[in-house]
Formats: structure tokens, sequence, C-alpha cells
């Protein structure tokens, strides 16, 4: 029997307002654009798969023998025991030793953050986060009624982390400092000692540093130390997943490694508590793990080259543009430069005016964390040299039509 006299939409949530990945949002008018009849050129999400960049295929033939052997059930919920002995060894290998015990096999680094987050952060706590930020530490933040603090990172000095402001943050309820570096969405990475002002604050404040090092692979030059090499004691969680530099995104397969430090054994713990709840990540993909960590890793360093020629394409073309100035990216695939927007514009209204005269779709830098008017946007810089080339002119331009319209 209908009520429909009386019944009006079901309510949401109101968490959901302040939950916001701009990253995916921004589609929506991508596709209206293209709707229309204008081909869009996808530069707003780091899918190397989705630019060419194929998958090695002997972690290919992992996943397969692994469905074909009949690892098709739940898994244990910490991850099964190769790819976390894998884990283990890796960070090991790079300097901060921990043994598998510590090591978690999650769905990408997402789940990894969504779970520490969620067994560490109570509502109404508050978490230091780099500005610009990767938004979905702020969104899973929202979802908790935790707080965001942004500390500044500087384009003036290479996007380097701002530790006065820093400082000045920390409260009674800061329980977390999320530390991104290889940065996303800056192509930063940040020298030895700012990392040890860094694990100095956190440990004189009792802070956790939630290390995202998703990118720790892809330095232009050769991959980059994880930050725990610096003090193996200190109270880190790292992340990292077959996402980037192992060419797999669509797998959903990524990893914590929980320091060494007893400091963190509850943590741990609760981590672990946590995920037992969602049974397991996808089992035949956490056969690749170690294959993946032990195997053959060639496809890196020609990976990486690919990525330092796209990124001097890429900042040649910008640092050319009108108004326009940028930060050479050191690893991984984004740059966010910076348009001196004309008064009263905000980065959005730039982008969505270049997603409308050209197709081109970056994401503005508010969808990071930056002030709106500060005319940041990023760009994953993906494409082939020949498509990066042409879309700079066109993005080249569009801006100097937009810079003149005021
Ligand atoms: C800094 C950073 N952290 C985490 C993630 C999530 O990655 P995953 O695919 O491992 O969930 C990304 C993806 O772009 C990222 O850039």
């Amino acid at each position: 029997m209908s009520t429909s006299k009386l019944a009006t939409t079901i309510p949401v949530a109101r968490r959901v307002n302040a939950f916001s990945y701009a990253i995916r949002n921004i589609v929506v008018e991508a596709q209206r654009v293209e709707a229309a009849g204008t081909r869009v050129r996808y530069l707003n999400v780091g899918d190397p798969n989705a630019f060419g960049f194929k998958t090695p295929p002997h972690l290919i033939t992992a996943v397969e023998r692994a469905m074909r052997d009949g690892h098709n059930g739940y898994g244990p919920s910490p991850g099964i025991a190769a790819a976390r002995e894998a884990v283990a060894a890796e960070l090991t290998s790079h300097g901060f030793p921990i043994t598998a015990d510590r090591a978690l096999i999650t769905a990408g680094t997402s789940e990894a953050i969504d779970l520490v987050l969620g067994a560490l952060v109570d509502a109404g706590g508050e978490v230091l986060v780099p500005m610009p930020t990767y938004p979905l530490y702020t969104a899973v933040l929202a979802k908790l009624d935790a707080r965001a603090r942004y500390y500044r990172t500087d384009p003036n000095r290479g996007w380097q982390p701002d530790l006065d402001h820093l400082k000045s943050l920390v409260t009674r309820d800061t329980r977390a400092l999320v530390v991104i570096d290889p940065n996303n969405p800056t192509g930063a990475t940040y020298p030895t000692s700012t990392r040890r002002e860094l694990l100095e604050f956190a440990e004189r404040h009792n802070l956790v540093i939630l290390a995202d090092e998703v990118y720790g692979d892809l330095g232009h030059d050769g991959p980059i130390d994880p930050i725990g090499k610096l003090d193996p004691d200190a109270a880190i969680i790292t992340f990292s997943s077959l996402s980037k530099a192992y060419l797999a995104p669509g797998w959903r397969t990524g990893w914590m490694g929980v320091g060494r430090s007893p400091r963190l054994d509850p943590a741990l713990a609760a981590i672990k508590k946590m995920a037992d709840g969602r049974l397991c990540s996808t089992v035949p993909m956490q056969y690749a793990v170690a294959e993946a960590l032990h195997g053959d890793r060639s496809h890196q360093p020609i990976f990486r080259a690919e990525l330092k020629t796209r990124a001097a394409i890429t900042v040649e073309s910008l640092t050319a543009m009108p108004g326009m100035s940028c930060v050479a990216p050191i690893a991984g695939f984004y740059v966010m430069p910076k348009l001196a927007l004309p008064r009263g514009r905000t980065d959005e209204d730039y982008v969505l005016g270049l997603l409308r005269a050209t197709g081109v779709l970056c994401v503005y830098g508010s969808g990071f964390g930056m002030p709106p008017e500060d005319g940041c946007f990023r760009i994953v810089f993906l494409a082939s040299p020949e498509e990066l080339t042409a879309i700079y002119k066109l993005m080249a331009d569009s801006t100097t039509d937009y810079l003149a319209r005021g």
C-alpha cells in the first residue's frame, strides 16, 4: 500500500554536505560539456592506465593464478601473510623496519586512510593536513565530524611546509599530522631538514604522523625514502599501494605499515578491530603484492623517465603562459600552477571557463583546500608529450582570452 500522499523525499545525513571530493565532483560539468559536443580531455584523475600505461604483466598473471587456484573466498582481515610479509620486507629495506604483523593490506591507500582516521580520531578531534591537500583526508574527517586544520605549504619555497604556521595550529584536540611526501597535488618532496623538523614537532606533541608515501617510487630521479627512515622508532603509520607505482589503480590494493614503536600498539589493535568489520580487501589482488614488491620492477625506471619528460614539457609550457607560474614537480604526475586572477575571480571560475572553452578538465585549487582567489589548479600530466603539447596550446590561448576579459 502506498502512503504517497504523506511521503516526502528520504532525508540524507547532514555530513554529506561537508563531504567533498572535487576531483570527481567536477566530472558532472565535464559530462555536460561533452554532451554539448566538445571533446573533453580528462586531466582530473591521477590514473596512469587511463593514459595508456600498462599494468606489468607478471602482476596480472599473479592475480589470474590466484583466481584459478581458488583464492576467491574471504581472506584474513589484515591481509594474506605473503602480502603482509612483502610489505614489511619492503619497508624494512627502505630503512623503516617493521614486522609483518604491523602491515595491513587494504582496498587502496584510500581505505587505509579511512580505517586509520576512524580508529584514531573522535568527533571533534583535529588533524593537521597540508594545504593544498589530497582531499580524501578532509572528506573522511568530515564524515567523522572531526576537523581538518590546514598547515600552509609555500609555493614560493617549492611548496615546502610552513613550519611556523604548522606549530601555531596545535591544540588539545590535535590527534595526527598528515605528511604527503612526495606530494599530490604539488609534486614536491621535502628535504631531510624539513622532515626532521616534522618528526620533532610530532614527537613533542605526541602526534602520530600519517605518512602518505603513495608516490615514493615515483621521484623523477629515483625512489624517495620514507620519512620513517630518519627515525624508525617514531610514531609513524605509512601508506602506499599498487595504484600508482605498479600501475594498477583499479585493483584497489594498498597497504599500511604501522611503526614498531610500542606507543602505536593500541592504535594497531584499534585499526585491526576496525578492519575486521569490512572482512578483507580484494583477495586475488593481494597475491600481486609480493610479486610487485619482490619481483621485476623494470617498468619503474621507464615510468619515471616518462614522467620527467612530461614534467619538463609542462613546466616550460605553463611558465610561458601569461600570468601563470608553477613550481617544477620532482615526483609523481601532478603540478599545481597558479594564475594571477583578475580581481573578483576564483580558481573554479577559471577552471570551468577553461573546460567550457577547450574541453580541458583540471581541478580547481580550492578542491584541495587552497583559497579560491589564489588562482591555483591541478593538472595531471600523464597524457603523451604530443597530446600535452596540444593541450597546453589550447590552455595558453584560452588563458590569454580569459585574462583579456578581466
Ligand atoms: C596522496 C594520495 N593518497 C592516496 C591516494 C589514494 O590512492 P589509492 O588508489 O591507493 O587508494 C591518492 C590517489 O590519487 C593520492 O594521490
